[in-house]
């Protein structure tokens, strides 16, 4: 019988230095959006698509984000004691979210090496990848209508994105062709990591939302450094296809790279108008401003 999605991984080792100087000391999964650290986002979206177990891959100096998804005795007495009861409620909730383990990712060797570092608490059944800097906005959970294409083709699933121009080269690109039954779906046949705009194979981008098998484990030991001389997910995952089918996926839903300054002012502005207890207050501000 085929195995559930129970488990998500969250490559979180990273030095986030295209959002310096803010992540200087504090790691970028910690850096708000509107009010919410961009993780929260992501394991509210795995919670909300099944997952049962999370799994950070760490590294030196990411002690906040251990903290934030603990319990916080001071705070909580302290609510508790002033009678703040939905101020205690959000404190406590962020804490019982899930079941998170961590592992910590000595060196910072790339993608690919920081989910290897789960292989051995995933173990032999299908997962999830989640780049937390990647914040989708979607009625339905990016991670949730992934899993939904897993469950019914049993082949790695990967969200996908058009881009059109040079930006292609900042991200995995496939090669493939559009299922003729289903336009969502792409069947990979090669996928390049980082190409150059004028050698990438399609438009097709991978956005950072995966269901893997767990055999991309051992094609990842198997794999050598590739791209900016780090152990790549993409190359993990292209040696995948050798053995099995894997499916690029346009959800449904809008995604902002937060791990970009422009990227967050975009998806702090949208997340913040999209807010009952401010947005009207917001849109009226904007629209007040002399632009
Ligand atoms: C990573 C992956 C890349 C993917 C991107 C999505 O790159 O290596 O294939 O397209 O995430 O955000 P990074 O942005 O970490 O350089």
């Amino acid at each position: 019988m085929s195995k559930k999605v129970r488990t998500a991984v969250f490559p979180a080792g990273g030095l986030g230095t295209r959002f310096l100087p803010a992540t200087k000391v504090i790691p970028k999964e910690m850096l708000p959006l509107v009010d919410k650290p961009i993780i929260q986002y992501g394991v509210e979206e795995a919670i909300a698509s099944g997952i049962e177990h999370i799994i950070f891959i760490t590294g030196r100096g990411k002690g906040a984000m251990e903290d934030h998804f603990d319990i916080s005795y001071e705070l909580d007495a302290t609510l508790e004691k002033k009678g703040k009861k939905e101020l205690l409620e959000i404190s406590r909730k962020i804490s019982s979210l899930a079941r998170i383990s961590y592992v910590r990712q000595k060196e910072p060797l790339g993608l690919g090496h920081a989910v290897l570092c789960a292989k051995q608490l995933v173990g032999d059944e299908p997962f999830a990848v989640i780049l937390a800097d990647d914040v989708i906005d979607a009625r339905v959970p990016c991670l949730k209508q992934m899993i939904d294409v897993y469950d019914e083709r049993q082949g790695s699933v990967l969200a996908t994105m058009t881009i059109e121009g040079p930006g292609i080269s900042a991200y995995g690109v496939l090669a493939g062709a559009q299922d003729p039954n289903d336009e969502r779906i792409y069947e990979c046949t090669g996928m390049v990591e980082k190409p150059k705009f004028e050698v990438a194979p399609s438009k097709q981008a991978i956005i950072g939302r995966y269901v893997l098998t767990p055999r991309v484990f051992e094609l990842l030991e198997k794999t050598g450094f590739g791209a900016g001389g780090e152990l790549q997910l993409t190359d993990g995952i292209l040696g995948l296809l050798e053995h099995e089918k894997v499916y690029g996926f346009t959800f449904d839903g809008k995604r902002f790279d937060a791990g970009d300054k422009f990227g967050m002012l975009q998806a702090t502005v949208e997340f913040a108008l999209k807010r009952p207890e401010f947005g009207g207050k917001f849109r009226e501000y904007l629209k007040g401003l002399p632009l």
